[in-house]
């Protein structure tokens, strides 16, 4: 199947482009591995007309958004469970909510989990997108703006950025009106289960039994969880952080199963590298990629029949691409 794919990937003039968290047998496959600010860079300005992404659906749309002249193919349409918690018409109904509460000046920052839709509304408002690598960056851009910051759909993120920034912080639909009026950011209450999954108690479980364990997290855990991290990072920090550490030293990693496996390496059979969880952090959507999808989608877009092909309305694209561009430009 391996070699099948790899002809079909050259014949179609294809990259095949792979998420960290996708199954160790399309990690090992793939031309393009990243996190996903590096995949929306790379796969957007790499030669090939077709990219093969294999992740979840905004980060194939994230591509084409940034070069329309793609075609951009996913073996698996698959959606982050964040990225659905928001769309177009809570987008509006919640700078409705803020509106009535007298908020006029609102800058919006999308995490890029989100629909394209979603990134077109924030576009066209002058807002930009981040990532969990960049997202520092663009909070101080944001800030500069001196508007309240609308921070969407992921509020431990937002709430880790104010609180690294020591800005006062609420949640939208759970914070009063006084406290959302008080705050200089307001997230939006989405959140990613998987990094739900990870809880103070699992790091003084660890702290308990490793006294010098190191912990290691990514910026979707919860706050009380974030600030008793040692390092907090995207996806791509949390691998060059780990991988830099001496090989004996304990860490306990608090993001998806299949990264945090794949750090697993036993030194002389001893093995330091653990999962920050009793239950295990697995993202169901980006697990449903099989290389059997992704030899289906290759042999169906050869036969000039292809299906999961990213298609965005030629406005929204413009729109959307908005607010990917300033983050670009920004990172
Ligand atoms: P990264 O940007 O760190 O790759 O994270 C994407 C994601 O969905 C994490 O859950
Ligand atoms: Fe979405 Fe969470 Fe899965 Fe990342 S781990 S793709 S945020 S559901």
């Amino acid at each position: 199947m391996r070699e099948k794919i790899r002809a079909l990937l050259q014949e179609c003039d294809a990259l095949l482009v792979a998420h960290y968290y996708q199954k160790d047998e399309i990690v090992e496959m793939a031309d393009l591995v990243g996190d996903s600010l590096e995949l929306a860079r790379k796969a957007s300005a790499n030669p090939h007309k077709l990219v093969v992404f294999c992740g979840v659906g905004f980060m194939g749309q994230s591509v084409k958004i940034l070069a329309p002249q793609k075609r951009v193919i996913m073996p698996r349409l698959a959606c982050c469970s964040m990225a659905r918690m928001i769309d177009d018409t809570y987008y509006d109904e919640s700078i409705a909510l803020m509106q009535s509460y007298g908020i006029k000046e609102i800058f919006p920052i999308t995490y890029i989990n989100s629909n394209a839709q979603v990134k077109a509304k924030v576009g066209e408002m002058g807002g930009v997108v981040c990532t969990s690598a960049n997202a520092s960056k663009i909070f101080e851009y944001a800030r500069s703006h001196q508007k309240k910051i609308f921070f969407l759909p992921d509020k431990c993120l937002g709430l880790n950025l104010a609180h690294r920034f020591k800005m006062k912080s609420a949640v939208l639909g759970v914070s009063s009106q006084e406290e959302i009026l008080d705050a200089d950011v307001i997230c939006y209450n989405g959140f990613c289960s998987v990094h739900q999954l990870f809880s103070v108690e699992d790091i003084e479980f660890y702290r308990s039994k490793y006294p010098n364990i190191l912990i290691v997290t990514h910026p979707e855990c919860p706050p009380e969880v974030v600030e008793r991290s040692d390092f907090v990072g995207s996806t791509s920090q949390i691998i060059q952080y780990v991988t830099s550490l001496d090989p004996t030293q304990k860490v306990a990693v608090g993001t998806e199963f299949n990264l945090v496996n794949r750090l697993r390496k036993p030194h002389n059979g001893i093995n330091h590298t653990f999962v920050l969880s009793a239950t295990k952090p697995e993202c169901p959507t980006m697990n449903e990629t099989t290389l059997e999808d992704v030899l289906k989608v290759l042999e169906a877009y050869k036969k000039g029949e292809p299906y999961n092909e990213i298609q965005i309305p030629q406005e929204i694209g413009i729109s959307a691409k908005k607010a990917l561009d300033r983050m670009m430009e920004l990172s």
